[in-house]
Formats: structure tokens, C-alpha cells, sequence
């Protein structure tokens, strides 16, 4: 697919290029149909290409657009850095960049790189792959990073335990989710804070409570999974848990909120765990070192 370079452009998600993690399901694969059918020009991102080569078929049929899928596992650099290379030889430009990938884990697993799994997937995988393709974020702007965080992050109150980001002394699923998501939103914030003036926006956001398969394949057992099982009938469809995500990918005019953070398509307040700028730098400084001991590649930004 040859996507056009819009730089200069006003704000319009036709003939951009737009990357979603996580798209062969759920929230991610809803934004897919609605970006494509409004004419993005949209990759995805799947980590099993079973899964994705199905939802490729759904999204094409759904929206009447063609889309491309990629493989990308966030719980290996190797495939984060595989995926990121040949994404940058094969695209001149990427206008948005959806971090939607993300998970619950019941028991403590770890990445191919040993770090905990759910602050090395939905954090650390989304943190190395954002670095790796910041360069061409920054060469196709204007340009927006929106990550998909959630209310959880609320119940990390007393904010991210950063004696123990990897969960060794004990595990608890929610427990670890809430932090991840938490570093979600201190990511976006401090990713904001660095990009300014360089025509990157950043956002994050809580996309509801939404009837996806988030707990539904053995990613969580507990209290979670029997909620997400039992009150399905009540939660919100994929669409309407894409809205946010889409109305941050589509709508013009929202930069200079960019660090914001959005509930049902609208600015609201974070915790105050994750209004911490000195939190946020910290976990960034972290994020880093742990990317660098993993001898990967980083840019200064
Ligand atoms: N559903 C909710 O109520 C809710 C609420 C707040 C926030 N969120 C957030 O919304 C985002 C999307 O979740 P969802 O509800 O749409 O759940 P979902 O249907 O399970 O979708 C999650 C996606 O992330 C992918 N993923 C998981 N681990 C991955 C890895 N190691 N590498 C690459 N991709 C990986 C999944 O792939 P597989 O299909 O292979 O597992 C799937 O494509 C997540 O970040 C979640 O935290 C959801």
C-alpha cells in the first residue's frame, strides 16, 4: 500500500499512515475499521498472524479498505526491534501511532527479555517500540502518539512502586495491571513534555468499560475475568470503546493539550500518581537504562 506524505497538510487522518498495536482484537481492531473506513492508510499489528490474518479479512470487509498487518510481539525487543526496521524501510512516513496492545496476567510471567510481563508488555515493549520509531514520527510531522491507558491506573494510589517495577517480592494481576497503566499515563505526559515544539502530539487515554477479550483467553482468572465474563451483556461494544481512541487519531486542533489525558472523547483529571512530572521523568530515565542493559538501540530525544 503507497501511502502519501501529507506533510504540511491540515489535520485530516486521510492518506495517513497510522500504526495500531494490537489490532487483531477488540478496541484496537474497532479503531482499525473506523480509521480505515475514514481513509487512513492503516497497519496492524498482531502477535499471533493467525488471529491477524482473520481480523485483517473482518477489518477489509467492514470498513471497504485495505489494510496491512505485521507481526510484533511487545514481549520480545527482538521482534520489537524486527517489526520497527522493516516498518522504517518500508514506510517514508508514520502520522499516528496507537499504542492499544495490553493485557491482564493472573499469574507473574515473564518477557523473552526477562521483565515481568505485564510492565514489560504494556509498558516497557510500547516504551522501546515508541523510541525506535520516534524518528520518523518527528520527520512525519504533524504527527500524534496516542496511548491506550485506562482508569485503572487510578487504584496504583500510592503511585508506581519503583523498588519493585518488575513485581519479584509478590504478585497480585491487578495489582501489576493498575501500575502498568499507570506508567501509560506518566509515559504519555513526560513523552508530551519532550516533544514539545517538534510537532508530536501525545495523549492517553481510559477507553471505557468495554466487552472486548481482555481477561477472556486466560489472560486473568479472579474477580476480573468473572466480571468481564458475567457483565459482558452490560459493557460497552468495541465501537463504542474506539471512540476516544478514534476521536484522538481524527480530530484537528487538540495539540495543544497534547500530555492530556481523555475519558468519553474529552479532557479529564488523572490521578495524582500520575500528575507526578518527577514520577514520570524517573520512570522514563528507568525505561531507558533498561532498554540500553538490553544492548537495543536508543535515540536522544
Ligand atoms: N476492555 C476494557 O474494558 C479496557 C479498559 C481499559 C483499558 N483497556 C485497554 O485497552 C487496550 C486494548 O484492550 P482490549 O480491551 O481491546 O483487549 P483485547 O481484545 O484482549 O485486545 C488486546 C490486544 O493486545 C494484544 N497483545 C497482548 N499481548 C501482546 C503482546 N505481547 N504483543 C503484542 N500484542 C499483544 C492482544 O493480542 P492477542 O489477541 O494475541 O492476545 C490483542 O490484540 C489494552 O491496552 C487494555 O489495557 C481495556
Amino acid at each position: 500500500m503507497v501511502c502519501m506524505d501529507l506533510k504540511g497538510t491540515t489535520w485530516d487522518v486521510r492518506g495517513k499512515t497510522v500504526l495500531i498495536t494490537g489490532a487483531n482484537s477488540g478496541i484496537g481492531k474497532a479503531t482499525a475499521i473506523e480509521l480505515a473506513r475514514r481513509g487512513a492508510c492503516v497497519v496492524i499489528t498482531a502477535r499471533d498472524m493467525v488471529k491477524g490474518r482473520e481480523a485483517k479479512v473482518e477489518i477489509e470487509a467492514s470498513s471497504g479498505a485495505p489494510v496491512v498487518l505485521r507481526e510484533l510481539d511487545l514481549a520480545s525487543f527482538r521482534s520489537i526491534l524486527q517489526f520497527a526496521s522493516a516498518f522504517m524501510s518500508e514506510y517514508p512516513t508514520l502520522h499516528v501511532l496507537v499504542h492499544n496492545a495490553g493485557l491482564i496476567l493472573s499469574t507473574r510471567g515473564e518477557t523473552e527479555d526477562g521483565f515481568e510481563s505485564t510492565f514489560g508488555i504494556n509498558h516497557l515493549g510500547t516504551f522501546f517500540l515508541n523510541r525506535l520509531l520516534l524518528p520518523l514520527l518527528v520527520k512525519s510531522a504533524p504527527s500524534r502518539i496516542v496511548v491506550v491507558a485506562s482508569d485503572a491506573h487510578k487504584s496504583a494510589r500510592g503511585g508506581l512502586d519503583f523498588d519493585d517495577l518488575q513485581s519479584k517480592r509478590s504478585y497480585n494481576g491487578i495489582r501489576a495491571y493498575a501500575q502498568s497503566k499507570l506508567a501509560n499515563v506518566l509515559f504519555a505526559r513526560h513523552l508530551a513534555t519532550r516533544l514539545a515544539g517538534r510537532g508530536v502530539s501525545a495523549f492517553c487515554l481510559h477507553p471505557g468499560v468495554v466487552a472486548t477479550n481482555f481477561t477472556g483467553d486466560g489472560d486473568a482468572g479472579g474477580l476480573w475475568g468473572f466480571f468481564f465474563k458475567w457483565l459482558r451483556p452490560l459493557l460497552l461494544s468495541p465501537e463504542k470503546g474506539a471512540r476516544t481512541s478514534v476521536h484522538l487519531c481524527c480530530t484537528p486542533g487538540i495539540e495543544d493539550i497534547s500530555g492530556g489525558y481523555f475519558v468519553k472523547c474529552r479532557l479529564a483529571t488523572p490521578s495524582k500518581a500520575a500528575s507526578d512530572d518527577a514520577a514520570a521523568l524517573q520512570l522514563w530515565e528507568i525505561s531507558d537504562a533498561l532498554c540500553e542493559e538490553s544492548a537495543l538501540p536508543s535515540f536522544d530525544f
